[in-house]
């Protein structure tokens, strides 16, 4: 299937298909919206994707997702991603990354990216041997502005829905115990929230279990006696199957496209669940690209990631006042923004 007629094909500028047959690159690079003095932002993602179609879906999918966070941040960057297919053997893996460097490369600074799932810093410390259009590597980690974004969306949750305004006893689950929810978990805990948390990963496990987080296993997190779910591993873990057992009153995590298909927002909508809409809760990664390439330092990153709360607040409101899930008011209030800074699309 070529783009075009993918379901998930929202008229993005540029779709391509790359591969270096030497060291087994295959990938994918979507810039979904493209400003001529602007470049398009978005991580590069690495999985043992089981179809090409599946990729392409991801790349569509999460560059799409990319656009609308950076409308909903009030940053003028395009969306865009890049998807890497297949994990290499660990020989071949910095040829890979200097392969997805010398695609980043040609595409002119149009596309910047950085890491994402599956992608180290290493990785993209080899993906800078042939590019400079790499993000993230600045001072501001984009996982700790990830998590502290998070953070912002939990406070928001918790304060709409629960009607909590602080975080002391509140008792948080976290679905992947990676960057994000690693750093998330020490930051709740800090804060006085009782937090689970799960992944398949015994590493990741042992870190967050020293970091004082109670280890679920995975099935079972999701349907624990919680006030927050927090999914932080990879997207479509909100399904019917997942949502009819959930206890949480609040979903607030970092993974993108946590909904596995549009209509569970709905579902959770009538389930009196407030989901946090994952492309406002998960943007700290974007403020800290956005100001790696903008030189800002620390206190602008800070105020973009509290006006995340504004955002939300809207959100809401508007979810509320129309009586629709908020999935779809965020993205009635992205495509709204978009369309005024695209007028011609
Ligand atoms: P990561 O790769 O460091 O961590 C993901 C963790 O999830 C891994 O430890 C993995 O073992 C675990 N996992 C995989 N399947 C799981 C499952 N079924 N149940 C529980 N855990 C599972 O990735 P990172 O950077 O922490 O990102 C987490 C999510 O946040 C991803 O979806 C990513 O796209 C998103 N995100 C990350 C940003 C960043 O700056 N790192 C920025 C914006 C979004």
């Amino acid at each position: 299937m070529n783009a075009f007629e993918h379901p998930d094909f929202d008229d993005h500028a540029l779709v391509v298909e790359h591969t270096e047959p030497d060291c087994g690159l295959r990938m994918m690079i979507a810039l979904h919206r493209m400003r001529d003095a602007t470049p398009s932002l978005g991580g590069t993602r690495m999985l043992n994707y089981e179809t090409t179609e599946s990729a392409m879906r991801d790349v569509l999918r999460l560059s799409r997702g990319m656009s609308y966070k950076s409308a909903m941040t009030g940053l003028p960057y395009g969306g865009a991603k890049a998807v890497v297919m297949g994990v290499p053997p660990t020989q071949l893996r910095s040829q890979v990354f200097e392969a997805v460097g010398r695609a980043v490369e040609m595409l002119g600074g149009r596309f910047r990216t950085g890491v994402d799932v599956g992608v180290s810093p290493d990785d993209v410390s080899n993906m800078a041997h042939a590019t400079t259009f790499v993000v993230g590597t600045g001072p501001l980690p984009p996982a700790e502005l990830t998590a502290q974004g998070v953070m912002v969306a939990i406070r928001a949750g918790a304060r709409y829905r629960l009607n909590r305004s602080a975080l002391a006893g509140v008792r948080v689950g976290i679905q992947g115990l990676g960057k994000v929810g690693l750093r998330l978990a020490q930051l709740l805990i800090a804060e006085g929230a009782e937090v689970w948390g799960s992944d398949p990963d015994a590493e990741s496990r042992s870190s967050a279990a020293a970091a004082g987080v109670r280890i679920s296993p995975l099935k079972d997190l999701h349907a624990l006696d919680l006030d927050i779910f927090s999914p932080c591993a990879l997207g479509g873990t909100l399904s019917t199957t997942t949502i009819a057992d959930l206890r949480a009153r609040v979903i607030a995590g970092s993974a993108n496209n946590q909904l596995q298909a549009p209509e569970i927002g709905e579902r959770l909508q009538q389930r009196d669940v407030l989901y946090v809409p994952d492309f406002i809760a998960n943007a700290g990664g974007l403020i800290a690209a956005a100001a790696q390439l903008e030189s800002r330092d620390a206190a602008w990153a800070d105020r973009k990631l509290d006006e995340l709360a504004a955002t939300l607040d809207q959100v809401f409101q508007l979810a509320n006042a129309e009586e629709i899930s908020t999935s779809a008011a965020a993205e009635r209030i992205a495509r709204t923004r978009l369309d005024d800074l695209d007028p011609a699309r």
